[in-house]
């Protein structure tokens, strides 16, 4: 059975990646898990230069869901090469550096510090973050901007480029087609909600800045849904991201549409939860007599006459 997948011939064991802020920058969870056993790590977002983050509290739970307002701290691109990569290189599992920045040229940047490093093996790129005054959404609700960043990042690296978009936007199909028009090699859908949790007995938002990201099991429905309709819409693979817990869950996105899945808030009940899902695939791969993942993306039987997203797309 074939569980491998590859974006540009980087070649990813299996199709179940670790979400970037939810792995830190995999070394410190290599003391608990066999990252080898993962199609690959997203790193936590990278910046040009350390960022502390937002103010505490930045994290609150609620029914079936995390909010966070991590705000992007990161310990910069120069340290990650300096002291995380050198720990990655005993590991063969793929490494994609997530980035961050405020500006176009700040990606440009960090992707150039990058891009020379045998053990970087791609990008995904955060125009999704609902953390930030600058960068973050106000790029990933811009069409243009979003179409400005691929391409400027596009001529900048040979190896796979990769848009995370956000859910935050009306059709989110159109930000797949600008990143897929300007040269991404796939899109990850979707980063996290904007939600709101409050104490009614301080009358305070349950975080520092007011409203947060929303992940976990609450959103796999809408994550599910945004899947499905960048499938309509695009060639290049999507990677699905949102609520994934168990391997059923990982099963859905690919029949919605999904050539790879991350999971992501899960990894903070149990690191080793991807592998445990990445097993489950294989299984129901094998006694469904299914020879490769492949054959199960976008192989959900819809009506599509019946289908609102459709009617729109
Ligand atoms: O606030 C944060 O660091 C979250 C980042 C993201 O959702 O992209």
């Amino acid at each position: 059975m074939n569980e491998s997948f590859s974006l540009r011939a980087v070649p990813f064991r299996n199709r179940v990646f670790v979400a970037s802020g939810t792995f830190g920058y995999g070394d410190e969870v290599a003391e608990l898990v066999d990252l080898d056993e993962l199609g690959g790590i997203l790193t936590k977002s990278l910046s040009l230069k350390p960022r502390d983050g937002n103010p505490p509290p930045r994290i609150t739970e609620t029914a079936s869901g995390m909010l966070n307002s991590i705000g992007l701290a990161n310990i910069g691109v120069h340290k990650f090469i300096a002291e995380k990569i050198p720990k990655l290189e005993s590991y063969s599992c793929a490494v994609i550096a997530n980035i961050a920045a405020s500006s176009v040229e700040e990606y440009c940047s960090v992707l150039e510090l990058l891009d020379p490093l045998k053990r970087v093996d791609g990008f995904e790129i955060n125009v999704s973050c609902p953390n930030v005054k600058e960068g973050g959404l106000s790029f990933g609700t811009d069409l243009a901007k979003v179409a400005l960043i691929t391409k400027e990042l596009r001529k900048r690296t040979q190896k796979p480029l990769i848009i995370k978009l956000t859910p935050n936007v009306t059709h989110i199909s159109e930000f797949a087609r600008a990143a897929e028009a300007e040269g991404a090699d796939a899109v990850s859908v979707i980063n996290t909600l904007i939600g709101m949790a409050v104490n009614i007995n301080t009358r305070k938002p349950r975080i520092s800045t007011t409203t947060g990201g929303l992940s976990g099991p609450a959103i796999k429905p809408v994550a599910l849904a945004k899947v499905y309709e960048v499938h309509k819409s695009v060639k290049i693979p999507i990677i699905g991201v949102g609520g994934i817990s168990t391997w059923e869950d990982a099963v859905e996105f690919f029949l919605v549409g999904a050539s790879a899945v991350q999971v992501g808030t899960a990894n903070f009940i149990n690191p080793a939860i991807g592998i445990g899902i990445a097993k489950g695939i294989a299984q129901y791969c094998e006694r469904n007599s299914i020879d490769d993942v492949a054959e199960l993306v976008g192989s959900l039987r819809a009506d599509t006459k019946l289908s609102v997203i459709q009617s729109w797309l």
